[in-house]
């Protein structure tokens, strides 16, 4: 299977954790069985927003040092059937080298449909670690420069690594702030400049903000989850209209 994905963005604060959650959420729904990695070493938040934070006794270095067994550092979610998250470790001197990440992720993906993993932001090395298993790629980005510029970045690395199955997701898109701003004329501005065909467009939902902070078992809710489910079928293969155009 070539169905382990990297999301990445370069810049912080663009929706990485987010997409992966709610990427999850529906592939979940598409009866797929989903691991989710929480690789943001030292800064995770994967296990909040999924209501797991008092579960988690044992991360993805301890799985590594051997402190635990390789099941024992997957944890299943209680709200959503068929997914399941491995922690970042809490604190970042225990951050994994590419290698070792890539010989951990080798070793248990084979158990799941789909392996998401949440990188860090920049493209240093944590970003190096998260991308070092993958087959694919989102990137996320906002309609914005500086973000834009971190999208290009991050392709360039992911480039370099070799993925060649890289998909554009424009995250918090606001139609009414877009064109207030002026930064771009059109959103095939924003796709051009990152160099990076669009898998989906997610509207700026401050429903998602609340939701995330609180655990995902009411994401329906969001008018964004239908991206997220049609998301999940497009990298699945299958040929949907985008859900949300703008
Ligand atoms: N589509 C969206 N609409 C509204 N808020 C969003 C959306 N996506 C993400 N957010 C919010 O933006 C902030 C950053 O998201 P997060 O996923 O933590 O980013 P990252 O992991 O890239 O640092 C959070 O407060 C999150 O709830
Ligand atoms: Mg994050």
């Amino acid at each position: 299977m070539n169905n382990v994905i990297v999301v990445a963005s370069g810049k912080g604060g663009t929706g990485k954790s987010t997409v992966c959650i709610c990427l999850s959420v529906a592939l979940v729904k598409q009866s797929k069985k989903v691991l989710l990695i929480d690789c943001d070493c030292g800064m995770r938040g994967l296990d909040i927003m999924l209501d797991m934070e008092q579960d988690i006794l044992f991360d993805a270095s301890d799985a590594v040092c051997g402190n635990c067994s390789f099941e024992e550092a997957i944890y299943k979610s209680k709200n959503n059937e068929n997914l399941y998250l491995m922690a970042a470790p809490f604190d970042t001197e225990n951050e994994l080298s590419p290698s070792v990440f890539k010989q951990l992720v080798g070793k248990i993906k084979n158990d799941f449909d789909f392996v998401i993993i949440d990188s860090p932001a920049g493209i240093g090395s944590g970003f190096m670690t998260a991308a070092a298993p993958a087959d694919r790629a989102l990137i996320v980005a906002n309609a914005e420069p500086t973000s834009v510029r971190g999208g290009v970045k991050v392709r360039k690395k992911l480039d370099a690594l070799g993925i060649n199955d890289i998909r554009l997701v424009i995250n918090r898109f606001d139609r009414k702030m877009f064109n207030q701003l002026g930064f771009y004329n059109d959103l095939d501005e924003v796709i051009d400049a990152v160099q990076t065909q669009l898998i989906a467009l997610v509207p700026f939902d401050i429903r998602i903000s609340v939701i995330m902070q609180r655990g995902v078992a009411g994401l329906n809710w969001s008018a964004a989850a239908s991206v997220f489910d049609c998301l999940a079928l497009r990298l699945e293969g299958q040929r949907v209209p985008l859900a949300f155009k703008g």
